[in-house]
């Protein structure tokens, strides 16, 4: 067998291996997609978290959790541009985490790190501020965990999912996102 059917085979397979880890993830974590957010929401976020640090509402130390932070580019982003916070990425799929762990390993910045891990099941009290474009139903389960938890105010910024209208965290600032492909960014204040 030729050298280029044998690469053409290991290619098949590794893309068909990726796939279907990725769908696998997809469906058990409530079929969100790992797509990741655009750069200009991401430039939104900090615009808001720089807003929050300059108005003296965002204070040191702070703790900014990208609850399912997939490849990683928006928690990157973000502490790049924030290099006072602490940024940590929560992904349980296997493929983004890990490429999210390598690149950060490579390119940094040092005050990123991601967990493995659902975050669902872990201690977010310390949190200063979510970054996330999660599902409604996942952004409740941790409200609701958190209200009865912490008093500790927790700015939350979301990229296109929002909490149902009559829950009892409604935001106090949206925008439109894009020009072509529009996506609104939510702001929340918890606590
Ligand atoms: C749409 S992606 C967003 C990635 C990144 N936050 C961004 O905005 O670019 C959502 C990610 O959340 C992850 N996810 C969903 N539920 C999760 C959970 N309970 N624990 C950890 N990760 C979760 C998914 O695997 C997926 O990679």
């Amino acid at each position: 067998m030729s050298l280029i059917y044998i690469f053409f085979a290991a290619f098949l397979v590794i893309t068909i291996i990726v796939v279907t880890s990725l769908e696998l993830y997809r469906l058990k974590l409530g079929k969100i997609p790992t797509i990741a957010s655009s750069r200009i929401m991401a430039e939104a976020m900090v615009r808001e978290l720089k807003r929050k640090i300059d108005a003296g509402e965002l204070k040191q130390p702070f703790v900014i959790y990208d609850l399912g932070s997939g490849k990683g580019s928006l928690a990157a982003y973000v502490a790049r541009h924030l290099p006072q916070a602490t940024v940590i990425g929560y992904e349980l799929s296997f493929f983004p985490y890990y490429y999210a762990v390598f690149m950060q390993k490579v390119v940094g910045p040092k005050n990123l790190s991601f967990r493995r891990a659902n975050f669902l099941d872990v201690d977010l009290t310390d949190a200063s501020a979510f970054i996330t474009f999660v599902s409604q139903d996942c952004m409740v389960q941790v409200a609701d965990k958190l209200k009865a938890a912490t008093q500790r105010r927790i700015f939350w910024l979301s990229n296109y999912f929002h909490f149902p209208e009559s829950f009892w965290l409604q935001p106090y600032y949206e925008e439109e996102i894009g020009l072509v492909y529009k996506r609104r960014m939510y702001a929340y204040k918890l606590g």
